[in-house]
């Protein structure tokens, strides 16, 4: 036995791998540390979509060297995940005294009959690296919130924007059987589970035979009784009428929709290879508009190389003409193996924090705003959490995914309560339990 804890970075798609991979390690009998410094194993599930991303992990290896130095501790780390793929074989070099094994994106849960052997000290040099046949592992509830659960139903990318580097550390796109989502999904509600995230680097581009993604939304709705469902990540080219006709018909569908537009530049999507121009986006947008009570999120890159600043203002222009209510936003960092990376006319990172420091006070401001009008109205929320602010305020989600604290007691978490909404507290909103 093994005592492990689980460190993780990145997307959605890590945090289901770990959520099922510490189901599957409990169960082989291994025991989950809720402090890193008591375990014998760190489970580092790495991200390596930025630089900055990857020298949080640095910093990690580097922290746990400090601490079994100080304490005379013999922590080993397995380094899994996307970073593994280009920097596995530094990482083992560099900190050799913590790195015990590296594993790559596919089969996960195949380094549990690993554990005992690295807990006793010994390095393994066995590794996966490369990419075979995709096998999905069952979603579990999430750790966290045990009423929640992500559910993979799609894995790699074939888009290869040109700036990304997950088609090159996930492989190519695969998609998992219909039946054996809706048997997941049926376990997870059998325990409880009142909200489903269907996860895809490339969600709506699924299909199973004839059966594409709208329709795979629609008979989830239809047959698994789980009353909140959405799906992260919509890329627009894939973003269809259909769709947004499937999340109108059926009211566990949330009304919440995250559809990256990156860039507002025709040149710049282009370069970056997205496939679509502003037009077609906005296009799609009035789509989505269409579904009641949307909330829309988008992710935003800027300083892509060659970005000018009229390329820029054609950015600013997206986030004005659609007003999302929620918006992540990056600066463009160069990846190893990318198309991107042998550009010219890299922006200066002077030049990127600038244009952050634009959008991200404007778009908060617009995300504030669109708050206004639910004052007085009445909607769900699924109560998550108590709040960091109170022991005695609780947070949840509405059901079109906006944060909402309630003044309330503990035993509301796990529950859908009807909210009636007094007013907008920072990027959320406030109200009263009815
Ligand atoms: N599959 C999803 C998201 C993938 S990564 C999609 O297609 O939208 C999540 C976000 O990280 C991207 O939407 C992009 O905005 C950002 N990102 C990806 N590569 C990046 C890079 N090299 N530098 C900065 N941000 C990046
Ligand atoms: Fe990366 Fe583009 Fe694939 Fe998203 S669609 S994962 S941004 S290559
Ligand atoms: Fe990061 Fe890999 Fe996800 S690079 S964003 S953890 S697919």
């Amino acid at each position: 036995m093994a005592r492990f804890f689980i460190e993780n970075y990145g997307c959605q798609m890590n945090a289901a791998e770990a959520d099922s991979l510490r189901t599957l390690l409990i169960a082989s009998g291994h025991a989950e540390e809720t402090d890193p410094a008591r375990a014998d194993i760190v489970i580092i599930n790495t991200c390596s979509v930025r630089k900055t991303a990857e020298q949080r992990i640095i910093g990690r290896l580097g922290f746990y060297r400090g601490l079994n130095q100080q304490n005379g501790t013999k922590i080993r780390s397995v380094i899994m995940g996307c970073m593994s793929l280009h920097s596995g074989k530094e990482l083992r070099a560099q900190f050799p005294d913590i790195v015990g094994l590296v594993w790559g994106t596919y089969h996960k849960e195949q380094i549990i009959p690993y554990l005992n052997r690295l807990a006793s000290g010994i390095t393994i040099k066995e590794e996966h690296l490369d990419w075979d046949t995709f096998d999905f592992l069952e979603a579990s509830p999430e750790e966290q919130f045990p009423f929640k659960a992500f559910v993979p139903i799609a894995h790699g990318c074939d888009n290869y924007c040109s700036y990304c580097i997950v088609p090159y550390v996930r492989g190519h796109e695969v998609h998992r059987p219909a039946g054996e989502i809706m048997d997941n999904i049926a376990k997870l509600a059998s325990q409880g589970v009142l909200d489903i995230c269907l996860l895809g680097q490339n969600v709506n581009s699924y299909r199973d035979g004839n059966m594409r993604f709208p329709e795979l939304l629609a008979k989830i709705a239809a047959e698994s009784g789980i009353p909140r469902i959405t799906f992260l990540t919509s890329h627009p080219k894939d973003f269809s009428k259909e769709l947004a006709r499937t999340m109108s018909e059926h009211p566990s569908i949330m009304p919440f929709l995250h559809l990256p537009f990156q860039s507002g530049s025709d040149r710049i999507l282009a370069a970056m290879n997205r496939k679509y121009t502003a037009a077609d986006y906005m296009e799609k947008i009035g789509w989505a508009k269409e579904i009641p009570g949307i909330a829309l999120s988008t992710d935003i890159l800027v300083g892509f190389p060659g970005e000018t600043d009229e390329d820029f203002e054609a950015t600013m222009r997206i986030v004005e003409e659609v007003r999302f209510q929620d918006a992540y936003m990056y600066r463009y960092s160069t990846r190893p193996g990318t198309a991107a990376e042998k550009l010219p006319d890299q922006v200066p990172e002077k030049v990127k924090l600038e244009r952050l420091a634009r959008l991200i006070p404007r778009q908060k401001t617009i995300g504030r705003e669109l708050l206004t009008p639910y004052t007085g109205e009445i909607h769900t929320a699924l109560i998550e959490s108590v709040s960091k602010k109170s022991r005695h305020i609780l947070s949840g989600r509405t059901h079109n995914n906006i944060q909402i604290f309630v003044p309330g007691e503990e035993t509301l978490i796990g529950t859908i309560v009807r909210v009636m909404i007094t007013g907008a507290s920072g990027m959320g909103m406030k109200g009263e339990i009815i």
